[in-house]
């Protein structure tokens, strides 16, 4: 449990506030097996369907990379670091290729972004965030460690398609999911004043 004080002893006491004031990120480092199974990322994926969504889009798009598939992805990060930056030294491009293994499971989000005249590409992929988010609380809330990041290959449209994301999509993050380590970190957090003003017009 965290050490963190609650805003509130009522908040603490409530068990969906008090799983989503604890959610904190686990660095992939301190994610092992196993991963979560197919049940406890349904839970997860269905969470993410529960964002809120203009227009019914469905913007939503979580493809999951696990065993030898995610040294596979490795080399494909390493040669798309190479097309990006050809004189980088073996020794990064082998810390690229070995960054998929850092964790038991790793997600590749993304955003289906269709033109619409009333819903701009931010909100859908806002859309597509805000379900990340269910995503990451449904499996801390279960157990299970997470780490959103990004890299400059999900702008890469080769790794894009090698992941079977269509053209127009947008690939918004890399999610390392595993059971943390005992060690995980326990952030503090800060005080809410500062993060909400009233306007009295
Ligand atoms: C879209 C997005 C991309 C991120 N990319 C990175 C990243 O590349 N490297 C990193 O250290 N943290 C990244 N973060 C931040 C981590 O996911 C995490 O929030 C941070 O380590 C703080 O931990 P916390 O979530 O427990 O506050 C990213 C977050 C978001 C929302």
């Amino acid at each position: 449990m965290p050490e963190a004080p609650f805003p509130t002893p009522e908040a603490d006491a409530n068990p969906a506030l008090h799983a989503l004031l604890a959610r904190a990120s686990v660095p992939p480092r301190l994610l092992h097996d196993p991963a979560p199974d197919a049940p406890a990322l349904a839970v997860a994926v269905a969470a993410a369907l529960r964002a809120p969504d203009h227009g019914g889009l469905r913007p939503w798009r979580f493809l999951g990379i696990q065993g030898e598939a995610r040294a596979r992805l490795g080399d494909l990060l390493a040669q798309s670091m190479l097309a990006r930056a050809p004189e980088t030294p073996e020794a990064r491009l082998a810390l690229e290729r070995a960054k998929p293994l850092r964790a038991p499971l790793l997600v590749a989000a993304g955003a289906a972004l269709r033109p619409h005249p009333k819903i701009p590409d931010w909100e859908q992929e806002a859309t597509a965030a805000a379900g990340i988010m269910n995503f990451l609380n449904a499996l801390d809330a279960q157990g299970f460690g997470c780490c959103w990041l990004s890299s400059p290959a999900l702008q890469d449209p080769a790794i894009k398609a090698a992941l079977g994301f269509a053209e127009t999509d947008r690939l918004l993050g890399w999610i390392y999911v595993g059971t943390p380590a005992a060690d995980r970190p326990r952030p503090v957090r800060p005080a809410v004043d500062g993060f909400w003003r009233d306007w009295a017009g």
